[in-house]
């Protein structure tokens, strides 16, 4: 979908995703010290304003102006101070570098990924962390429609393994999880990619 497609997205109901951040962002950004943080296509921010409660100085980028506004109107009502930007992750370049950069559910397809995940790599600063977490594969299908339909928007450990260059992954796995289905709850399967820039890049 392009941008056009997610303004219309976001348009049509107050809160398309949750509000509550991912618990796979919680657990693993919940522990490193608050610094500057970069949220990679953030949507409606629930990931930029859970980063700025917790004292991150937070810059979200995403395509559609209609989901950071409403990152935006939440921030102004909590009084936090967060950097929206809208860009294209495909083309952004950041002006600094960032100890932690967070891409959560965006799925490039396999002609975008090199461009994308250089772009997010690139921009953590030696000694930071990446945090990555996307819909599985072998979830399309059954999961309820969450997530993209197009196979090659899905990701699985193995294409995630090595695809950040100077970042040393210390986790790349399937995540499972309970949620609420038609019919009641039901399994399904993330993928989780975490690692650090190596304090020798330059
Ligand atoms: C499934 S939503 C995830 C939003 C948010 N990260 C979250 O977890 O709630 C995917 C987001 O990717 C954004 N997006 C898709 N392609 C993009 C691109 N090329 N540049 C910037 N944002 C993009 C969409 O606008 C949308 O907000």
């Amino acid at each position: 979908m392009d941008a056009q497609g997610w303004n219309e997205r976001y348009a049509k109901a107050e809160r398309v995703f949750s509000a509550e951040p991912n618990p796979l962002i919680v657990e693993l950004a919940g522990p490193l010290p608050p610094g500057r943080a970069l949220d990679l296509a953030a949507g409606e921010g629930r990931h930029a304003l859970w980063l700025a409660h917790r004292g991150w100085r937070v810059t979200a980028v995403d395509f559609s102006e209609v989901g950071l506004d409403k990152g935006r109107r939440a921030a102004d009502a909590d009084g936090l101070a967060v950097e929206w930007v809208v860009a294209d992750v495909r083309s952004y370049r950041p002006a600094t570098a960032f100890d932690l950069v967070l891409m959560a559910f965006y799925h490039p397809d396999f002609s975008e990924r090199p461009r994308v995940f250089s772009v997010a790599a690139g921009a953590v600063a030696p000694g930071g962390h990446l945090l990555v977490a996307g819909r599985h594969l072998r979830d399309l299908g059954r999961d309820g429609g969450r997530g993209p339909r197009d196979p090659a928007r899905r990701y699985t450990p193995e294409q995630l393994a090595g695809a950040f260059p100077g970042i040393e992954l210390t986790q790349c796995e399937p995540r499972t999880r309970l949620v609420e289905g038609d019919d009641g709850p039901i399994e399904i399967t993330d993928v989780l990619a975490f690692g650090v820039s190596s304090p020798r890049r330059v």
